[in-house]
């Protein structure tokens, strides 16, 4: 391990904040701005943000709802003065957005706003100097809304296949829109990954196949009622039996070509993607990572049949824009050295650690299938049935897992699973040592070889979450629990430019009852181990797309569903405006909360 410079982005841990608080803490020194919130216009033609007038065409010009994955790309040739930042939009919280009497009104109107706040947006940035903080640019050249009808391109082996095509679509080929998406990853080659998620959730279907069931597709009214507008979200109508099967994937991307037709990769297989990071391999393939967050699923890896181009020139770019199109895909099988002690309760095996070793089951290879029964289209359309019959480990949601660009091991982040050992479900092992486990852990994967092509690895946990305080039986890889952040449901990784690991969260409030925050994790060295945090979020709100940039010393957070179990009537959240409370809503002012995009940076910095 070598040694490390002093980083520039230090900081004092903050305490952690008590659920109820509706407040962004950051630590002393530090201070917080919005980049961008929820209803700011993106063009000229954009309306200002006005809650009480919002209409589906201002929405779709202006940023959407509930902001996941963050990315921030310095444009060349800026020295770092201009960027593009992309966010996405998994959902919306119609009932934080409209009042009880507009939702009743006019229910058409209120659902075609919600649409348009879903989906992807690029946009521009812009500062005076490295150390400034960013400002949004309303009308820049690459300003764009990827909206419901976005023409997606399919590529990969089920491109075209039978079980894509539709009335609407019959060449199997080209979808409008992307739902659910939550985390992502940025490319070597400057595109933007996004995890198509919980899409099953914007479908009615009739729920009664294998493949219905297994990814949660049921005949209920869904939340958002959309099957009421558009017979695409109804599955069950003639022509349409298949739309549910063209969601659920990776998602690329260009911020830097605001005409580009964005692609949903099929290679990477169909799931709920939290989201997915590529990493070079020696050997010059790319291999992505993903998960599928969803209690007993799985965690799955993708290694290109082509090799990545460094040359920077446009050709080369667009070499890259076609790896993640063809190649090999895999799931993890993990196996533990000490099983028979893991009895559910956390208890650190008497060889001293969670660990043991894995393999990479093959589920297509070189394009062709790898399960017996199955096509390769099957496999890509319905990669969970795959799994099942690989023989996968079954684990406790996976939320991001991403490389560590430094020293390549890779971290996966158990968010938590509430059924792990009832009875009915898995049992602990290993690698999900708790039973109910309320506040999940991390694993940290070495790839034999150090070569991230390759089908075997062992694995250690890093950490098992929680508040010791409380009674948890926590783990931090021998570091002691008294002088650590609680944590608890870690959700989004990133890293900064010295390898440490920083860990984003959602759903610490309900489990060890504090705010959702960002803490920075030590991995090397005699602090491995050593969580400290560095901001918290406000109430109600998860924290998401983590960007560290400590060279400069700021840190970036996407804050997500601010005050989401109150009402527009009795919001629980004023983020990030703080607009008091009671105050009619009007251009400018809207006593409620707006999810943002936040720049944390010094004080002294912040104009
Ligand atoms: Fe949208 Fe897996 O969190
Ligand atoms: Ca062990
Ligand atoms: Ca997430
Ligand atoms: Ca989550």
């Amino acid at each position: 391990v070598k040694t490390m410079a002093p980083s520039k982005l230090d900081f004092t841990p903050i305490a952690p904040v008590d659920y109820l608080v509706d407040e962004l803490n950051v630590p002393a020194g530090y201070t917080w701005k919005p980049i961008i919130r929820w209803g700011d216009p993106l063009f000229n033609d954009a309306p200002e943000f006005d809650a009480a007038k919002q209409t589906p065409e201002a929405q779709a010009r202006q940023f959407g709802y509930n902001n996941d994955y963050s990315s921030i790309i310095e444009l060349e040739g800026s020295k770092g003065r201009r960027a593009v930042m992309f966010a996405n939009h998994e959902y919306t919280n119609n009932e934080l957005m409209f009042s009880a009497e507009e939702m009743a009104a006019d229910p058409a109107r209120i659902r075609a706003i919600a649409r348009a706040a879903h989906g992807l947006t690029v946009v521009e940035l812009e500062r005076a100097t490295k150390t400034d903080a960013w400002s949004y640019v309303k009308g820049a050249p690459r300003n764009r809304r990827y909206l419901l009808d976005t023409p997606y391109e399919l590529t990969g082996p089920a491109a075209g296949s039978a079980l894509l095509k539709t009335v609407a679509d019959p060449s199997g080929r080209r979808v409008l829109g992307t739902l659910g998406n939550c985390s992502g990853g940025t490319t070597p080659w400057g595109t933007i990954l996004s995890g198509e998620e919980n899409f099953n959730g914007f479908f009615r279907s009739a729920g009664t196949s294998a493949e219905d069931k297994r990814y949660g597709l049921s005949d209920k009214a869904t939340r958002q009622g959309w099957e009421l507008d558009d017979p695409r979200f109804d599955t069950r109508n003639p022509g349409y039996s298949n739309e549910a099967n063209r969601f659920g994937y990776v998602v690329e991307i260009d911020p830097l070509d605001p005409t580009s037709t964005p692609k949903k990769h099929t290679m990477l297989g169909r799931l709920k993607h939290e989201g997915a990071n590529v990493h070079v391999a020696a050997n010059g393939k790319v291999v992505a990572y993903t998960g599928d967050d969803e209690r007993f699923d799985y965690l799955y890896k993708f290694v290109s049949r082509d090799t990545y181009r460094d040359g920077g020139t446009t050709a080369d770019r667009e070499h890259n824009k076609t790896l993640l199109s063809a190649g090999s895909l895999y799931v993890a099988k993990f196996e533990g050295d000490s099983a028979a002690e893991i009895d559910g309760t956390g208890k650190v095996p008497s060889d001293g650690a969670f660990d043991g070793v894995g393999q990479w089951l093959p589920l297509v290879v070189d394009g062709k299938s790898a399960i017996a029964g199955m096509s390769t289209e099957q496999v890509l359309v319905y990669t969970r049935l795959a799994a099942d019959i690989a023989g996968a480990t079954k684990m406790d949601r996976c939320e991001d897992v991403e490389p560590n660009p430094i020293t390549g091991k890779v971290y996966v982040a158990c968010t938590n699973n509430s059924n792990r050992g009832k009875t009915g479900y898995a049992g602990p092992d290993e690698v999900n040592p708790r039973s109910l486990n309320r506040d999940g852990h991390i694993v940290e994967i070495t790839e034999d070889g150090g070569d991230q092509t390759a089908t075997t690895f062992t694995w250690n946990l890093l950490m098992l979450c929680g508040d010791y305080k409380q009674g948890d039986a926590v783990y931090f890889s021998g570091f002691p629990k008294e002088q650590v952040s609680p944590i608890s449901c870690p959700d989004n990784v990133a890293f900064d430019s010295q390898g440490n690991l920083w860990i984003s969260t959602d759903g610490a409030p309900s489990g060890i009852g504090y705010n959702d925050g960002l803490f920075k994790v030590t991995l090397e060295g005699a602090e491995r181990g050593k969580v400290e945090q560095f901001l918290s979020v406000p109430r109600d709100a998860e924290t998401c797309g983590p960007i560290v940039r400590d060279e400069e010393r700021h840190v970036f957070v996407s804050v997500q569903h601010p005050g989401e179990d109150g009402t527009f009537a009795a919001p629980n959240s004023y983020f990030p405006d703080y607009v008091p409370a009671g105050t009619p809503a009007g251009r400018g002012q809207f006593a409620g909360p707006r999810p943002s995009v936040v720049q944390v940076l010094p004080t002294a910095h912040a104009k």
